[in-house]
C-alpha cells in the first residue's frame, strides 16, 4: 500500500466553472473522488489539497515528508510558471511526483510554455482534462510497482 497526495494549486477549486474551453466542465471534488475511488480500487491511500495560498502549499508539501507520502501528482496551476518556492519546496523533500496539467500549456500563451517543475519531475502530463490527473495517478502507481 502506497500514500498519494494530490495537489491542486490556484484557482483550480473553481473547476467546472472557470474557462470550461480550457479546463472542461468537472469540479475538483469530482476529480479527486475519481483519484480517490482509483487508489482504493488500487488498494492505496489518497489524501489531496488545494490552495490559493504558495505558502499553504509549500507546508503541505513540508509535511508530506513526516506523512510518509510516496508520490505526489502536483497541477500547481500558475505557480507552474512563477514558483522557485514551491521547486524548493519539492527538492527539500525529495518525494517524486508528476506534473498535471488539464490543459495543453503548450499551445496556449508563451508565459505558459515555461515551467518551474518539468526538469525535476518524474514526468508531465498535460492536455487530457480531468484524465490528465489519472493517467498520471497510474504512471504513478506503475513507478512504485517497478521499484519494488
Ligand atoms: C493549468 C495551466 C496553467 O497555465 C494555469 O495557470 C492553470 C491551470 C492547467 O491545469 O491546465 O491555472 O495548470
Amino acid at each position: 500500500m502506497a500514500n498519494f497526495l494530490t495537489l491542486h494549486g490556484p484557482n483550480l477549486n473553481l473547476l467546472g466553472e472557470r474557462e470550461p474551453g480550457h479546463y472542461g466542465t468537472e469540479n475538483l471534488a469530482a476529480i479527486d473522488q475519481m483519484l480517490a475511488q482509483h487508489c482504493d480500487d488500487a488498494g492505496h491511500q489518497f489524501d489531496s489539497f488545494q490552495s490559493n495560498a504558495e505558502h499553504q502549499l509549500i507546508e503541505r508539501i513540508h509535511r508530506s515528508r513526516a506523512e510518509s507520502v510516496d508520490f505526489i501528482i502536483f497541477n500547481p496551476a500558475a505557480f507552474t510558471h512563477t514558483s522557485v518556492a514551491l521547486r524548493d519546496a519539492l527538492l527539500a523533500v525529495n518525494i517524486p511526483f508528476i506534473e498535471v496539467h488539464l490543459s495543453n500549456v503548450h499551445t496556449r500563451e508563451t508565459f505558459r510554455h515555461h515551467s518551474y517543475f518539468s526538469d525535476i519531475a518524474v514526468g508531465v502530463i498535460c492536455g487530457f482534462g480531468k484524465t490528465s490527473y489519472l493517467l498520471a495517478l497510474e504512471a504513478a502507481i506503475q513507478k512504485l510497482k517497478e521499484k519494488d
